[in-house]
């Protein structure tokens, strides 16, 4: 069991097989799994743990609405291909997970004591009223959880909510309590409920998606504002001790950014690179929401937060580059082959203004581009700039050089705005790459904009 206490003293740090360090993190792309069903990862307001040097992540699948569905887990060597494992709590026939309840941001701990994993969640009725917290447990991270029931910590409201566990293995509750204010509750030694309270950011306030991170001996507390789905502009504040006195909240993204249109759900240590995880809330469709994922500096009490395209993190190393230039090759491109129905489709927010639609569907619409360049055979990860004007996914087969991929396009609202699906694949060092869009399992695709291609 020492594998598993040692990441309540150490950072997340992976025992990583792979020589996975040229695949890139895509902040805001949708990421489809690398198994069935091939779906965007639908794990939101979600947290990430280590067990056995795989990160695992629980969050909550928003495919259909904002009501609970499910609580998904996932996995990953290295945070950028992610496989789903199951889901661990499904709607009920009543009570705290019935139809059309709301269940929000689980966080999972594991408790060296009871050898179980704890799952803390926000649990609610559809009009916010019962503001409670729940808990379930499971003997596996990606197992089914039990859940055991809700309350409201210490009689107040909780709505969001997350977890921080010290490296002396106490564990910790963030509770957002609209009436009074932000608080840290101290769980007991079990982690199954609360215990006493341990600090209050008293209204008028008003923050909520807490989060903690320790280095050396400071704590930095990160909480967004209220603003409903909306991102603002989050902040933070630090302290040596979580009883406070912590120091007055700071913007941590440039100001107006709204944290890169992002809300707080964790950050984490891994291996020594600190991470931001943000929820990119859609809330007109949210199974739509990505994840804004990236390197945080914290320098002595000084949190600053940069946006990179994309990124590379090396786990083994524990350190972080911004990722690759890139070559784009629009679809429109005359040296590819455009067959079998596909078309140009105009596109007002797109470059060339074009994307290549009609692709899939019973003609077999295929896009061909034959001459993707890089300068080096390796793994990398492409960016695919599309759109797709349904309320739901569309898919493609996507091939490359003869490898076939099924990739997941959310919606992107309409044909005029274009999204990033993200894909990592093999590539050859020199101009000849292939790359193919064609249908999968007969079905329409999405128009295709663009592909952004990692130089090196
Ligand atoms: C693109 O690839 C095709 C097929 O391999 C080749 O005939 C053509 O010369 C290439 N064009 C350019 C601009 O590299
Ligand atoms: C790419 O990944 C595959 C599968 O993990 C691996 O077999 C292959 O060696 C990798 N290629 C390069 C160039 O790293």
């Amino acid at each position: 069991m020492l594998c598993h206490f040692s990441y309540l003293l150490l950072p997340l740090s992976g025992l990583i097989h792979h020589a996975t360090a040229s695949v890139q993190i895509i902040p805001g792309a949708s990421i489809t799994t690398t198994n069935a069903p091939y779906q965007h990862m639908q794990a939101h307001g979600g947290g990430l743990i280590l067990v056995d040097g795989v990160y695992y992540i629980h969050g909550e699948n928003k495919l259909d609405g904002s009501a609970f569905q499910s609580i998904n887990c996932y996995s990953t060597v290295d945070l950028v291909n992610w496989k789903f494992e199951s889901k661990v709590l499904t709607v009920g026939g009543s009570g705290d997970l019935g139809p059309g309840r709301v269940v929000e941001r689980p966080h999972v701990l594991y408790n060296e004591k009871t050898k179980k994993y704890v799952m803390w969640l926000h649990i609610d009725s559809s009009n916010y009223g019962d503001a409670k917290a729940g808990v379930a447990t499971s003997d596996s991270v990606c197992g089914t959880y039990s859940y055991i029931g809700s309350k409201r910590p210490l009689n107040f409201e909780s709505r969001d909510i997350s977890l921080y566990q010290d490296t002396d293995g106490t564990a910790y509750l963030l509770t957002e309590d609209r009436k009074n204010g932000l608080r840290i509750d101290k769980l007991s030694s079990d982690y199954l409920t609360v215990e006493s309270a341990t600090y209050l950011w008293a209204q008028p306030a008003a923050f909520e998606a807490a989060a903690i991170v320790k280095t050396g001996n400071t704590y930095f507390m990160f909480a967004s504002k209220e603003s409903g789905w909306s991102p603002n502009d989050n902040v933070y504040c630090t302290s040596t001790s979580l009883t406070g006195p912590w120091s007055s909240w700071e913007k941590f993204a440039p100001s107006g950014s709204n944290t890169f249109s992002s809300q707080t759900t964790a950050v984490v240590n891994i291996n020594g690179v600190i991470m931001y995880m943000g929820d990119r809330w859609v809330s007109s469709n949210l199974m739509r929401s990505t994840y804004v994922w990236l390197p945080l500096t914290l320098s002595g009490t000084k949190a600053t937060l940069t946006n990179q395209v994309n990124w590379i993190l090396d786990i083994k190393a524990g350190t972080w580059t911004p990722g690759p230039s890139e070559t784009q090759v629009e679809a429109e491109a005359s040296s590819n082959t455009i067959a079998s129905g596909a078309k140009t489709v105009s596109c007002s927010g797109c470059s060339g203004k074009t994307t290549i639609g009609y692709i899939g569907g019973s003609p077999g619409g295929k896009l061909t581009m034959p001459n993707v360049s890089s300068t080096v055979t390796t793994n990398t990860t492409i960016r695919i700039g599309y759109t797709n004007a349904d309320q739901s996914q569309r898919y493609a087969k996507v091939s490359v050089n003869g490898v076939s991929y099924i990739v997941a396009f959310i919606p992107t609202g309409d044909d005029n705005t274009p999204g990033t699906a993200a894909l990592t694949v093999p590539l050859n060092a020199g101009d000849n790459n292939v790359v193919v869009f064609e249908a999968y399992n007969g079905g329409w695709g999405p128009n295709i904009d663009r592909i952004m291609v990692p130089k090196s």
